[in-house]
């Protein structure tokens, strides 16, 4: 029979007499108190093996196993519950005998109710207090395991100290760490082994769909000599085993792995709150582990994406150079002009201080600017006369012959404003759009002035180049109308220094006389 209460102390009453357990579980109930009732010894133990109790108070004078061979066996398994006798006056003697062995205390029947539950408290005092201290020296190992493995990305690291701390707390012989691999399932994704003695040891490998079962029931698996074997893949515990206990490592309701650890010393026997300790140290792993794997995945999807954004990039660069190439090729006296367009727009783009990734594409859109003259015939281009009106309206198309070959390719469509735009006027008189001032975007702005000045410092199939104190002048004088004035004033500054550092660096001849 069991009475249940929220939160409330787990009582086991054993008692071959109906009416005793009747009783207690009635009072102890009504006191608050979950109750839980059975006839013998044998049941007393299964009930002890399978669920954690606060308390077991039982007869002394039972059939098959006594109260006695109970606390014996209480002991030996080490199930760690405190234990109260019930005995009668012929009894006192063996009563007190049990306390030497172990038992809390004894209620003499025919008991008062007052009386037991005096003792009940009593005793429930006493194992609060050591629960408390097995909380707080299990409190004490975690926060040191948790210190050492937190900031730990290494799952290898974090299995060795978990599985050092295993050993140390619960005096192991051998503790080991079954990772399960999330796509088989499988747990040797990763098995670390630790031994006290660091001697090799012939371990039986864990049967895992039985230890996944006991996990989901809740049932502890903490077990001794023989009765292990049920853990294990093999048909029997070997020889030497003296006890087992296995814990899961589980994370968002999954199960990661399983921590085992083995005694082989003996009499050496794990207990329920060696089992607790364990299970505490598993569940910091698990998160320790799983922090480790998110952030190796991070790492990975990290690095894809750079590997990933470099190759688009080299794929661009190809792209423009491939544009650049077939527009200079089909116009001689272009030759070369992309380039130093290129070059000036980011002697311009620099000297305003522009953010990096700007400049980038001010020079990108340099190059690029006139890949609309790639649909505007040949002989045109570089006919040595004066065009004629039907001539100035084709060429004319050029930005927005520029912006329809760029748009079709996503990565390029940044370089779209310098080719459809660098033909505007600050003052609106320009083409194909008639923007005006900062309508303009500032790439369109920047190309512009880049572009007339290496037009007029260069060689054309119409005339010979002009001097740079020219090409200077003519820019001082669009200022306002064809060039947005500031940024002309700004060029012709940046380009009288550039000159000097050229001259300076002996490479004079390069830049225009
Ligand atoms: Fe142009």
């Amino acid at each position: 029979m069991t009475t249940e209460a929220t939160d409330a102390a787990r009582i086991l009453v054993v008692d071959d007499e109906r009416v005793i357990r009747e009783i207690l579980a009635e009072f102890l109930t009504l006191e608050g108190f979950s109750v839980h009732t059975v006839e013998d010894g044998e049941k007393a133990l299964t009930e002890l093996r399978l669920r954690p109790y606060d308390l077991l108070i039982t007869d002394l004078k039972m059939p098959r196993v006594s109260g006695l061979q109970l606390l014996e066996r209480i002991d030996a398994e080490r199930l760690g519950v405190l234990t109260v006798l019930m005995t009668g006056f012929g009894t006192v003697e063996t009563a007190i005998e049990a306390m030497k062995k172990g038992a809390y205390d004894y209620l003499l029947k025919p008991f008062k109710v007052e009386e037991v539950i005096h003792v009940v408290r009593r005793a429930l005092y006493r194992q609060r207090l050591q629960a408390e201290n097995i909380r707080l020296r299990e409190a004490l190992t975690i926060y040191k395991v948790s210190e050492a493995i937190a900031l730990s990305h290494d799952i290898d690291h974090i299995l060795d100290v978990v599985l050092r701390a295993a050993i140390d707390e619960v005096k192991a012989d051998v503790a080991t760490l079954h990772l399960r691999d999330p796509n088989s399932g499988s747990y040797e994704e990763r098995v670390k082994v630790v031994a006290a003695d660091g001697a090799p040891r012939g371990l039986p490998s864990p049967a895992f769909p039985v230890l996944t079962e006991q996990f989901a029931l809740g049932a502890p698996i903490v077990a001794h000599g023989g009765k292990a074997g049920r853990f294990f893949t093999e048909p029997s515990a070997p020889a030497e085993l003296s006890s087992f206990v296995a814990v899961p490592l589980q994370v968002r309701g999954t199960m990661v792995g399983v921590l085992n650890v083995f005694s082989f010393t003996h009499g050496k026997k794990f207990d329920e709150g060696h089992r607790k300790t364990l299970s505490v140290l598993a569940s910091r792993a698990a998160s320790a582990i799983d922090n480790a794997r998110l952030y190796r995945e991070l790492l990975t999807s990290n690095d894809s994406l750079t590997r990933a954004n470099l190759s688009l990039e080299e794929m661009f660069q190809q792209t423009v150079a491939g544009f650049a190439q077939a527009l200079e090729e089909s116009d001689l006296y272009t030759r070369g002009h992309s380039e130093r367009v290129a070059v000036y727009s980011e002697i311009l783009a620099r000297g305003l201080t522009l953010p990096d990734p700007e400049i980038r594409r001010i020079v990108q859109a340099g190059v690029m600017h006139d890949v609309g003259k790639i649909g505007v015939r040949y002989d045109m281009l570089n006919k040595p006369g004066k065009l004629t009106p039907e001539e100035v309206a084709v060429f004319r198309q050029h930005p927005e012959k520029g912006k329809r070959i760029l748009e079709p390719v996503p990565c390029l469509h940044g370089l779209i404003d310098g080719c459809w735009c660098h033909h505007e006027w600050f003052d609106g008189g320009g083409y194909p759009r008639g923007l005006r001032g900062h309508n303009i975007p500032l790439v369109g702005r920047v190309v512009a002035i880049a572009d007339a000045y290496d037009a007029m410092t260069s060689d054309r199939a119409y005339r010979r180049a002009l001097p740079h104190e020219v090409a200077v002048g003519e820019i001082e004088r669009c200022a306002g109308t064809q060039f947005d004035p500031e940024l002309a004033d700004a060029f012709v500054r940046l380009i009288e220094a550039y000159r000097d550092a050229m001259r300076e660096r002996g490479q004079g001849s390069l830049i225009p006389r």
